[in-house]
């Protein structure tokens, strides 16, 4: 049977400031979704929180893009947005970006990661979700995960995998995207993945069949807004087994904190911590960024789960790494490269301060020159 998994996010408003979501809101859009889900509309569904960000997983079988399935997650977040708004949670409806739905949520503001595939006869997939970072994030746990054979054995001794994974990459600022064929094209692919403000791993696809294998979210709402509305934390489908990475493949990365651009107003960089569903709530500076695992078994379209796959303390030593990290980088208060360079800033103050100081900047070198020229010469002196 095909199906398609649909992962459609967004924040509709905060509880307190920006750390979580508001129980009576996420009840609110599962109430919708069951409802929709009830009229045959989904085969099922499933909602997840991660920081203040909800994401509705849902599967189904309208295909990707369907104007059925954006709009039930479109009018969820509308319903959800009205409670956030009686409650005044903050920033409610912040990635509702339009008054109108127009058959499509991409550049309209919530994030959506989606995949169509024929239902495996066992079928585990992993949906990540994460908060105050955005989705250049997946970028290095990706090519961990499918061209990496010192974190993913079964590249090497899964005959399904040894033929490699190939990338989509898609310009968040063009919108423009290349595919690129691992392991021929490998140091290709890490020369753009690794410029993380502009090139995002959007989908990946098995070279042995061109089944997909992930799909991400691309959505970068500081770019389709024009202004700062909030940053795009992203969501991730992963595929696994019998032929994908294994859970163990899938989640290894995470083993290992990295930095990701996001946290504190969008504007700093802060190591990723694994956490589970009750610990994804960030404090500490806003932050740190935090990624949650949901692993669900698909049976006929049904939803089996989710397991809460990073709660275990297998990744208690990633966490520590994590606060580790997070004293570094905050000891650098204001300064790069804790905070991001200027261009990658959601917030600024940069061009203002700089108008204001226009007339007072002066030619240094000028200046010294002259000073040079005013003092008398040895001799000079009558
Ligand atoms: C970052 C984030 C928060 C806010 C910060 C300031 O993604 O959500 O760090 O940027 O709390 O928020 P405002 O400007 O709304 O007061
Ligand atoms: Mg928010
Ligand atoms: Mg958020």
């Amino acid at each position: 049977m095909k199906i398609t998994l649909s992962v459609i996010k967004a924040d509709i408003g905060g509880y307190v400031g920006h750390s979580s979501t508001h129980p009576e809101v996420v009840e609110t859009v599962r109430e919708f979704v069951k409802k929709e889900c009830e009229k045959g509309n989904l085969i099922d569904f499933d909602i997840l929180t991660c920081g203040d960000d909800i994401a509705i997983v849902m599967t189904h079988n309208h295909g990707v893009d369907s104007e059925v399935v954006h709009g039930i997650a479109w009018n969820a977040f509308e319903k959800g947005t009205e409670v956030a708004k009686k409650l005044k949670l903050y920033g409610a409806g912040q990635d509702l970006l339009s008054d109108a739905f127009s058959g499509n949520v991409k550049g309209l503001g919530p994030g959506v990661a989606e995949a169509e595939f024929e239902e495996r006869p066992s079928e585990p997939v992993v949906v990540f979700f994460a908060d105050k970072t955005s989705p250049s994030a997946w970028n290095l746990p990706l090519y961990e995960m499918f061209a990496d054979p010192m974190n993913t054995a079964g590249l090497v001794i899964d005959p399904k995998m040894h033929e490699g994974f190939t990338f989509e990459v898609l310009d968040v600022y063009t919108g423009k995207a290349v595919k690129l064929n691992t392991p021929a094209e490998t140091y290709d692919l890490l020369a753009l993945i690794g410029t993380v403000g502009k090139y995002v791993v959007k989908n990946v696809y098995r070279n042995f069949d061109g089944e997909i294998a992930a799909a991400a979210s691309t959505q970068r709402l500081s770019l389709m807004a024009g202004k700062y509305v909030g940053k795009d934390d992203p969501v991730l489908i992963v595929r696994a087994q019998s032929g994908f990475p294994a859970i163990g493949e899938i989640l290894e990365p995470f083993s290992k904190p990295w930095i990701v651009e996001g946290w504190m107003r969008g504007s700093h960089n802060g190591p990723l911590m694994p956490v589970s569903f009750e610990d994804a709530r960030p404090s500490r500076f806003d932050g740190p960024p935090r990624v949650i695992a949901a692993g669900y078994q698909i049976a006929e379209g049904k939803l089996i789960g989710p397991a809460d796959l990073f709660r275990d303390p297998a990744f208690d030593k990633a966490r520590r790494v994590a606060n580790d990290m997070a004293d570094i980088l905050r000891r650098q208060g204001i300064f790069e490269p804790h905070r991001l360079p200027a261009d990658e800033m959601e917030y600024t103050t940069l061009p203002k301060v700089l108008k204001k100081l226009e007339g007072r900047f002066y030619d240094a070198e000028a200046q010294r020159v002259e000073e040079e020229e005013k003092v008398p010469e040895k001799g000079d002196v009558d």
